[in-house]
C-alpha cells in the first residue's frame, strides 16, 4: 500500500530536519549513525518491499572486488542484493531514493565532497552470513566517497548478531563501535576512511546501502 501523500511531506521534512546533524558530524569526525531516521511507517514499507522482491527472486548474490576481479565468495560476504533504481523500485523505496538525493545535495552543498551521483541496493542477510572487514571501495570507475545504510529489522538484539562494527579512529572503548541493524537506524560515514564488518548474523538482516560518489580522474 503506497504511503498517504500528505503523510510523506511531513515524513520526508523530519528526516530533512536531521540532515544538518548529519552533515556537521561527517565534517567533524567522519560517521554519524541517527536513529529513527524514517518513521516507522516508511521503515515496514521498505521492508515489505524487499520481502516482496526478494520472494519474487529479484535478489542475486553480492560480489566483492573491482569489476574485473569479481568475486561471489559467500565467506567473504554473505549478503543477497538488489540494485535499486527508479524502474525497478517500489514507491517507498522510490521515495526513499528522492531522499537521498536531497541527502547528497545538501552535503554537497556543505562540504563540498563533489559526490556527482548514488548507487543504491537493496541488502539481506541470511542467518550465518556476514560480511568480513573491509573498506568500501571501487565501483565503475566511480569513488566512493560517504557510505549510507539504513537499517530495517525491528526490535533487533544483541544475541541475534549481525552488527555492523565500525572500527573509528575515536570509537568510545578503543576498538570498535558496534551498531546494531535496528529499524529506522541510519549509518554515515566516508567509505574511504573506516574499515568495517557485518558480524555473523542470526537472524534475517534487512537493509539498503547507498554510495555517494565522485569521479575519478581516470
Ligand atoms: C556493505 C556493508 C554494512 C551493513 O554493504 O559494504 O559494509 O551494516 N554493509 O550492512
Ligand atoms: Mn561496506
Amino acid at each position: 500500500m503506497p504511503l498517504p501523500s500528505a503523510t510523506n511531506l511531513s515524513f520526508r521534512s523530519d528526516a530533512v530536519d536531521k540532515f544538518t546533524g548529519i552533515i556537521a558530524a561527517i565534517a567533524e569526525r567522519g560517521w554519524a549513525v541517527v536513529d529513527d531516521f524514517l518513521p516507522g511507517e516508511w521503515v515496514a514499507e521498505l521492508r515489505e518491499e524487499q520481502q516482496r522482491q526478494s520472494l519474487r527472486g529479484d535478489f542475486h548474490c553480492a560480489a566483492t572486488g573491482r569489476l574485473d576481479t569479481l568475486r561471489q565468495d559467500a565467506e567473504t560476504r554473505g549478503d543477497r542484493i538488489l540494485w535499486l533504481e527508479r524502474h525497478n523500485a517500489g514507491p517507498a523505496q522510490r521515495q526513499y531514493l528522492e531522499l537521498l538525493e536531497e541527502l547528497r545535495l545538501a552535503v554537497n552543498h556543505e562540504l563540498f565532497l563533489g559526490l556527482f551521483g548514488q548507487e543504491t541496493h537493496a541488502a539481506v542477510y541470511p542467518p550465518g552470513r556476514g560480511y568480513r572487514r573491509h573498506l568500501d571501495g571501487f565501483r565503475k570507475g566511480n569513488l566512493r566517497t560517504l557510505t549510507g545504510i539504513l537499517y530495517l529489522n525491528p526490535r533487533w538484539r544483541k544475541e541475534d548478531g549481525g552488527a555492523l562494527r565500525m572500527f573509528l579512529d575515536d570509537a568510545p572503548g578503543g576498538d570498535c563501535l558496534e551498531v546494531l541493524p535496528e529499524a529506522g537506524r541510519f549509518v554515515v560515514f566516508l567509505s574511504e576512511r573506516f574499515e568495517h564488518e557485518v558480524a555473523t548474523t542470526q537472524r534475517l538482516r534487512w537493509s539498503v546501502t547507498s554510495w555517494f560518489s565522485r569521479r575519478s580522474a581516470a
